[in-house]
């Protein structure tokens, strides 16, 4: 359960983060995939993490405070087409630095759009967690915007093209974001993974 939830604070740097000494969890995910959304949604406080219609909303790494005892983390999407160049690598550095150094990162959810079929970008960088050991969990996202059924289709090609890659795929949730979609099967996941 999620009682309390606070912004702490925001940094450019991984390196700055703060202290290491409880367990963290972090959203990433394609830009507008609904990763502050998301966040919002589990804290049940509205404007929590800034969200917006645009991609590239999130541009730091976002430190919240969760019932005074662990920290939840909104990242900055990647695959934004409109980026710099320059953005792009200073991303790639910001994010690669903070998933593989962060020494209290218990689990990261990868968000993945429920409308859309598996996406090259999305199945990179799953590969690339999965190379640096990163504990990775998948959230799809915006599952109201769709049917049921076509929502499972594209689940269901995601999970599939995962296991013809790895031989295998990670715990998953469907969520919404507008309809509080998956709720109480990520709380119950996040409290089993910051239980002390
Ligand atoms: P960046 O910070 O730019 O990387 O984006 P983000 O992944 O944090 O996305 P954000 O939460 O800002 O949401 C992007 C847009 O999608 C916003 O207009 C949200 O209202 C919308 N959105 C997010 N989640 C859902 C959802 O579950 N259902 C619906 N219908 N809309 C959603
Ligand atoms: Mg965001």
């Amino acid at each position: 359960m999620i009682k309390k939830a606070e912004f702490v604070v925001s940094n450019t740097d991984p390196t700055k983060c703060p202290k290491p000494d409880r367990a963290e969890i972090a959203f990433i995910g394609r830009s507008n995939v609904g990763k502050s959304s998301l966040i919002n949604m589990l804290t049940g406080v509205k404007e929590l993490a800034k969200t917006s219609q645009k991609p590239g909303k999130t541009q730091l790494v976002n430190h919240f405070m969760i019932n005074d005892r662990w920290y939840l983390v909104d990242l900055p999407g990647y695959g934004f087409a409109k980026v710099s160049k320059d953005r792009k690598v200073k991303w790639e550095k910001m994010i690669s630095t903070y998933l593989t150094s962060r020494s209290n990162l218990c689990g990261v959810f990868v968000l993945i759009d429920s409308r859309l079929e598996p996406q090259t970008i999305d199945l990179e960088f799953v590969n690339w967690c999965g190379e640096q050991n990163v504990p990775f969990v998948l959230a799809f996202t915006k599952a109201d915007k769709q049917s049921k059924s076509q929502t499972d289709k594209n689940v269901k090609a995601f999970l599939n093209k995962m296991e013809e890659i790895f031989g295998e795929y990670p715990d998953y949730f469907v969520t919404s974001a507008e309809k509080q979609g998956g709720k109480d099967e990520v709380l119950k996941f996040l409290d089993e993974l910051v239980a002390e």
